[in-house]
């Protein structure tokens, strides 16, 4: 078992309905696929199981719920032993998300149904002690409460002296989560995004986020997985570093695989004391070797001489 202090996953859980299919399905069409199954998902909600599996010490953080739906959601994570103390409650129904699986495309299309679900706040986490923590991951989402929780740990280490480390998830909306970038250790953002804004490669992205840091002082790492030409990342000397994707001959599921490479990232830095480019390396690892199985139990194949 680890030897490092826990991981806090700050963000979002939610039901998959995952259908597996030879083909994407034709509009308008009534067919049936050829096996299908649910899990809990979400971004930080995946990267807290891919953790766990690794060996990390866990918890999870965000709104739960007391309606039925959800029971299948808590029941999980208590049989992973991924901890949930201090999350706040609603009654409301959980997110959930439609996942198509295309076999002869090795395709995953998600289509999300958040309904409004409640967002936990400041307040709540402000009960945390964040010294039982090494290492507090967040979804970017909730971009005002999501930036105080962050300065709220800055502020811890500065007064503790300790080193609580922060990484973020940067998929969706750059204009409105970029302030979210400063106060991090390590900062991911995902090719789709980079596409959007017009970076044509990850070095190209680490560099464009690099220079939109305007604050004096260390700047985060930028990582940019770039699926299966591997991932770029640039380090807080300015060195830019570009690790190869392993290869796999079967694409059997590929939901999840940026939150595998993401849990994959912070086990062999926190666990690992990896440097970034090894880190980097063991998460491409550990994205490539997701997606030759359903699920996430497989990774725990995956491991690292931690001596
Ligand atoms: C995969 C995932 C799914 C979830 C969706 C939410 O990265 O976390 O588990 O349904 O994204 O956007």
């Amino acid at each position: 078992m680890s030897q490092a202090k826990s991981v806090l996953c700050v963000g979002c859980t939610v039901i998959d309905f995952v259908t597996i299919n030879a083909s994407y399905p034709k509009e308008d069409t009534d067919r049936r696929c050829l096996d299908g199954f649910w899990q809990r998902g979400g971004n930080a909600s995946n990267v807290s199981t891919v953790l766990r599996v690794l060996g990390c010490k866990v918890d999870f953080f965000g709104m739960l719920s007391n309606s039925d739906a959800f029971k299948v959601l808590l029941e999980d994570l208590r049989k992973r032993e991924i901890g949930t103390k201090n999350c706040p409650l609603t009654d409301r129904d959980p997110p959930f998300s439609s996942v198509i699986l295309a076999q002869d495309s090795g395709t995953r299309t998600i289509i999300h149904c958040n309904k409004d679900y409640p967002q936990s706040t400041y307040e709540d986490f402000s009960k945390i002690d964040l010294s039982e923590y090494g290492w507090v991951h967040f979804e970017a989402r909730n971009t005002p409460h999501t930036l105080k929780m962050m300065q709220s740990i800055r502020e811890h280490n500065k007064r503790t002296g300790q080193r609580v480390i922060i990484s973020l998830d940067l998929e969706t909306r750059y204009e409105q989560n970029q302030e979210l970038c400063q106060p991090c250790d390590f900062v991911v953002f995902s090719k789709e995004l980079a596409g959007q804004l017009g970076w044509k490669t990850p070095r190209q992205t680490c560099e464009e986020l690099a220079a939109s840091i305007s604050e004096s002082g260390p700047k985060p790492v930028f990582i940019c997985p770039w699926g299966s030409a591997g991932a770029g990342a640039l380090d807080d000397n300015g060195n830019y570093h570009e690790m190869g994707s392993y290869k796999q001959e079967k694409v059997v599921d590929t939901l999840g695989a940026g939150d595998s490479f993401m849990a994959g990232f912070i086990y062999a830095t926190l666990e690992g004391q990896r440097s970034v480019a090894d880190a980097v390396d063991f998460a491409n690892r550990v994205a490539s070797h997701k997606i030759t199985g359903f699920g996430y139990d497989h990774i725990a194949q995956l491991s690292l001489d931690l001596n």
